[in-house]
């Protein structure tokens, strides 16, 4: 049987997909699923990077020069720049996705640009974060990326993971490999496109 990894190499050369972590809370559910995102693009003989927002620390997106020279807002820039494709992963606050993560894209120009964006959620109860998701992909538009259909939604947040972080409801890999697949798809097509294609004039207002 074909291993995932060889799978990937046969598709063609190893992406690189971040996963951004947008919940900044002391007791946050969210640390696992994000890594668990990870886990499963390196699986797939991909790249990754979990570009933790609580760890990050970006300073309130100003404009000003100083903060935009900061260490963190630098490295986060960088990496999403980089990036083939990007993981976005938000609990559900008020019905939106976390101001850690909107702080974040704020600060962002043209790093997302023609590029995929996954966008999954995390909620206590089923909805799953869906209103964090799809806020959020209508907020990526924005920036040029192209938000995929497929999402991942970890619901009932607090029985997804033991005290370890270990899953204790598989089909979740199933799900995130799911995404993933169609993640890559749009990652090689539109990597293709940018490589090859004239990008058309950029609409004004
Ligand atoms: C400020 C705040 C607002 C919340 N609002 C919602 C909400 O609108 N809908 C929902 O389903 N859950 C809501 N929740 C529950 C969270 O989705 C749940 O606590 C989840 O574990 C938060 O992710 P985190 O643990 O990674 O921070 C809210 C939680 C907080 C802290």
């Amino acid at each position: 049987m074909q291993t995932r990894q060889t799978a990937a190499e046969d598709a063609g050369e190893s992406l690189f997909i971040p996963v951004v972590l947008g919940s900044v809370r002391k007791n946050r559910r969210s640390f696992f699923p994000a890594r668990l995102l990870a886990e499963q693009v390196a699986a797939a003989g991909h790249r990754t990077e979990l570009l933790d927002l609580r760890e990050l620390r970006l300073p309130m997106y100003d404009e000003e020069e100083e903060t935009e020279r900061h260490t963190a807002v630098v490295a986060f820039k960088e990496s999403l720049g980089r990036s083939d494709a990007s993981i976005w992963l938000s609990p559900e606050y008020n019905h939106s996705f976390t101001g850690a993560i909107k702080n974040a894209i704020d600060h962002l120009h043209d790093e997302l640009r023609r590029k995929p964006a996954a966008a999954c959620g995390l909620a206590g109860g089923v909805s799953g974060g869906i209103r964090a998701s799809e806020g959020l992909k209508t907020v990526l538009i924005e920036l040029h990326a192209v938000p995929i259909r497929e999402s991942v939604h970890f619901g009932e947040a607090r029985t997804l993971f033991d005290a370890q972080g270990t899953l204790l409801h598989s089909e979740f890999v199933h799900r995130i490999d799911t995404m993933l697949a169609s993640l890559v798809w749009y990652a090689r097509a539109l990597k293709w496109g940018r490589e090859h294609l004239p990008v058309p004039q950029r609409q004004r207002g």
